[in-house]
């Protein structure tokens, strides 16, 4: 199935409330696993989360983490906005800076971030090569990256069904947004493709569950070869 692209920001206040308002409890709490495993040992790591949306993973991160402080990032200011007040419920407003800003041009300097994560914002994004290149620029060498993301079905009709399957009780409108979600991700054969394009090959990316794909690894600056013969 081809890939059908959404709408990048999720700017229209009744969709991100409705986001805001579904039960990803079960697969935040996963994503916070991972990370843990992937990231546990880094102490006071300077840590990023791409398209935060309404924040619930940085403050599952600064639960599970107590000395990470998380900069959170998001285009959209609806979002943001439900960001905000979700930290401030948590009391967790000194380990978490939210930032309106584009993930493929973020005011970070180069080579500043240990950490950096991000949960279901790829699919959002066509240009993904301006993305990948600037996770490439603001992580340290040897910082540790950690992507998840929805993976393309194969086709419509598998799409409904995950739909029908994980979001069978949400509404109308996520549901909606959901199948649009999964018609717009990759495979795990583009995101491949990706990252050896934009100079993260080392990257592992892998199928882990029957709608996401993961994308981790440290990072390491690729040298160039330069060939000595005339
Ligand atoms: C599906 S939501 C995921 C939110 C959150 N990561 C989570 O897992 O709950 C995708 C979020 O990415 C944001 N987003 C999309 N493109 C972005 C970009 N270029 N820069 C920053 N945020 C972006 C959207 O506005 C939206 O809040």
């Amino acid at each position: 199935m081809q890939r059908q692209p959404e709408p990048e920001w999720m700017d229209v206040p009744e969709e991100a409330e409705a986001y805001a308002e579904a039960d990803f409890a079960q697969v935040n709490a996963a994503f916070v696993d991972r990370l843990a495993q992937l990231g546990g040992e880094y102490d006071r790591p300077v840590t990023v989360d791409l398209g935060t949306g309404p924040g619930d993973i940085p403050v599952l991160v600064a639960k599970a983490l107590p000395t990470w402080r998380v900069i959170a990032f998001d285009v959209s200011h609806a979002m943001l906005v439900l960001a905000r007040g979700a930290v401030v419920r948590a009391g967790m407003a000194g380990n978490i800076g939210l930032v309106e800003a584009d993930a493929k041009r973020l005011p970070l300097a180069s080579g500043a971030v240990d950490v950096v994560f991000s949960n279901s914002i790829l699919h959002h994004i066509t240009d993904n090569e301006r993305l990948w290149r600037e996770i490439r620029r603001i992580t340290k060498p040897g910082g540790l990256i950690f992507v998840r993301d929805l993976a393309r079905p194969a086709d419509e009709r598998t799409a409904r069904t995950i739909v029908d399957q994980y979001a069978g009780t949400e509404s109308a409108l996520l549901q909606e947004e959901f199948y649009r979600s999964l018609l717009a991700a990759y495979t795990v054969e583009e995101v491949r493709g990706q990252l050896d394009r934009t100079g993260l090959g080392p990257l592992r990316v892998e199928r882990v569950t029957d709608r996401h794909l993961d994308v981790w690894g440290r990072f390491v600056p690729q040298t160039r070869s330069v060939s000595l013969s005339s």
